[in-house]
């Protein structure tokens, strides 16, 4: 048996004894009674009764043998900023922070929302509601205002963590209207909303309400803030992913089994060791940046770099310049910046010395062959695909290279991860598919340490959503289509919902259809995912107009399309605006009514709709491949 297996193997015949030697890796205040509560399944809590502190796991641990070394790396080609931290100034930042959030009553269990750019404040926010027990749920910078109201209702924030702006590829984003019109939108109202003004937008505040944090960091300079310790299973953050429905879910972590996770991970999978750089260019408002910018490398005694700015700006060099400049070991992106650089001159590649780095780790969506090889080739170094989910908060499929380097296979992520009870299942009988077939990619209960342990406010939702898609079997569903070749590897194909994965980004179908439908001229809409070369899939919209003068002429189509373009964008943000919308006079149904978004993608990407034997009226679909033409 090889190495992994025999890890795997032993974490699912043995849970507890395996789980608790990783729960060695980091500080208890107090003890756990026992490894797993598994009374009340599908829930599960992790290291019951013991008391610990991420962010005490994180920085202070950290202090007696460290507190010199770089703990973080600050890069924005934005704004041509370069800092770093050490632990003991991340200490002091983090500190000044959490000093701060208390100064405006934040207690533990409160939420705190954070709407930030890619800046050092970001984390410090982060880390300092972790340090005080406060739950965080960071909302990607991206998004704008009706979907910030959402999660503004959803997590009841009693303090708001914002800035005056962002910026992308050279182009100021302002915050503060978008996050002052959510405040607006939603039904919920945070007591304090503090900023951090960056001095590239307007910032006026609202009195009484708003904090300039300058003056906060200024005034609470000493203070000494103690790591509040949290029971295992309480919460340590939210964060919001999209799904089938309009309304996006609340991942929930909790505290102890998720810094157990992250630290086993950071050895196991991603070779990491104390002292080490890692660069994982993502944004803190996806999981990517919550696990792999922020708490892992941090629990792991490492040097994290946070960047701020796009993969080919100033030129498509800049991401192997960060390798060189700051020793990088450990590299961790999505396959869509790969297939950007993979646009520009290929001597970019071997521009900068890339003798410091090991490995490249790439995640979040389908990793294509041409793009595994031609990166590979050009940087010289192993490319390690794996696969997870915003619920797992860490890889579920990996080459563990921290384990053995077992021979990759392309197209497939790897094999499943010690703690994951992996099933590909039949989606009718629940039955265990065989090798080679393609099925559910499903967890049998428990989850390991560090996945979700519930939808934030919302356990029925949990049973709901993620344990009852499969039927006869007590498993958790990942929403995608997989199948397992005869040595064990798995491959993804897809998701099972509606969920679509553009660049990287993971949306819901139905959040942009209802944002389309805002608009007083549709009457009714579908969104689909489509094949794309660059990123992966693009939105499209299909949409009936509830006056047909308003498509008459192609010039009419052109104006309403961008009049829809600009709804969704104000809305969810730009991330979620749809790559084309068009016109039909009929969407293809069932007899029920119910809209076939199969088969509008199928014949949005040129391929044959399959079984037709529902549709209520064939030529819809023929309006569909019209409206492409
Ligand atoms: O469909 C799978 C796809 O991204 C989804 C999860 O997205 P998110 O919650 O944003 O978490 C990303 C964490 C890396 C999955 O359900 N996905 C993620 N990684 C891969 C992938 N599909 C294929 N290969 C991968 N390596």
């Amino acid at each position: 048996m090889t190495a992994s297996r025999a890890l795997h193997a032993r974490s699912l015949s043995d849970p507890a004894g395996f789980w608790a030697e990783q729960a060695a890796r980091i500080d208890w205040e107090t003890p756990f009674e026992r490894v797993l509560d598994d009374s009340r399944p599908p829930f599960a809590r992790w290291f019951v009764g013991g008391r610990t502190n991420i962010c005490h796991n994180a920085i202070d641990r950290h202090l007696s043998a460290r507190a010199d070394q770089r703990a973080l790396v600050y890069v924005s080609t934005e704004t041509d900023t370069e800092r770093t931290y050490t632990y003991r100034e991340l200490h002091d930042e983090v500190t000044r922070m959490a000093a701060t959030l208390q100064g405006l009553g934040v207690q533990r269990g409160d939420r705190v929302l954070i709407y930030m750019p890619m800046i050092p404040e970001a984390m410090f926010a982060m880390l300092a509601c972790t340090r005080i027990g406060a739950v965080h749920s960071v909302v990607f910078g991206g998004f704008a205002s009706v979907s910030l109201a959402a999660r503004i209702d959803d997590a009841k924030p009693r303090v708001i963590v914002s800035a005056d702006a962002g910026s992308r590829a050279g182009k100021v984003v302002p915050y503060k209207p978008l996050l002052d019109e959510a405040i607006r939108l939603a039904g919920h109202h945070p007591e304090k909303v503090l900023l951090v003004d960056r001095k590239l937008a307007e910032m006026p505040l609202v009195s009484g309400r708003d904090q300039d944090y300058a003056a906060w960091r200024d005034k609470v300079a000493g203070q000494a803030v103690p790591c509040v310790w949290m029971e295992s299973s309480e919460p340590s953050y939210v964060l919001y992913t999209s799904g089938t429905t309009g309304k996006p879910k609340g991942v929930q972590r909790d505290t102890g089994g998720y810094a157990v996770a992250l630290a086993t991970s950071m050895e196991n999978i991603f070779c990491g060791k104390p002292g080490d750089t890692m660069f994982t260019a993502s944004d803190i408002g996806w999981v990517v940046g919550h696990s792999y910018i922020v708490y892992g490398p941090l629990l792991a005694g490492m040097t994290t770099v946070m960047y701020e700015g796009t993969p080919i700006r100033p030129d498509g060099a800049i991401l192997w310049k960060i390798v060189e400049q700051y020793g990088v070991n450990i590299m961790f992106s999505a396959p869509t910046a790969i297939r950007v650089l993979k646009k520009q001159d290929p001597a970019l590649l071997k521009r900068h010395d890339l003798s410091s780095l090991r490995l490249l780790f790439l995640a979040g969506e389908p990793l294509d062959e041409p793009t595994a090889r031609w990166i590979q080739g050009g940087i010289g170094k192993p490319v390690v695909d794996n696969y997870w989910q915003t619920e797992s908060g860490w890889p579920i499929i990996a080459i563990q290279r921290g384990v053995e380097a077992l021979p990759p296979k392309l197209g497939s992520p790897g094999v499943p991860a010690y703690g994951y009870d992996l099933r590909i299942v039949d989606e009718v009988t629940g039955e265990e598919c065989p090798p080679n077939t393609k099925g559910v990619v499903a967890i049998d209960y428990p989850l390991p340490p560090g996945c979700m342990s519930t939808v934030w406010g919302d356990d029925d939702r949990f049973i709901r959503t993620y344990w009852s898609a499969v039927p006869n079997r007590q498993c958790y569903s990942t929403f995608d289509w997989g199948i397992r070749d005869e040595d064990g590897y798995v491959f993804i194909l897809g998701r099972t919902d509606d969920v679509i994965n553009v660049a990287g980004h993971r949306l819901g179908t139905r959040e942009i259809e209802e944002s389309l439908s805002s608009h007083p001229g549709v009457a009714e809409v579908a969104v689909v995912g489509v094949q794309d070369a660059l990123k992966g899939q693009v939105a499209m919209g299909f949409c009936i107009a509830r006056d047909a003068g308003r498509t008459a002429t192609e010039a009419d189509r052109m104006a309403f399309e961008g009049e829809l373009m600009k709804t969704v964008e104000q809305q969810l943000g730009a991330v979620a605006r749809p790559a084309r919308v068009f016109f039909v006079n009929a969407l293809p149904k069932t007899r029920s009514g119910k809209l076939l978004r199969r088969a509008i993608q199928a014949v949005a990407e040129g391929r044959d709709p399959g079984d037709l034997t529902t549709i209520e009226d064939p030529t819809a679909l023929e309006q569909v491949k019209e409206s492409l033409a």
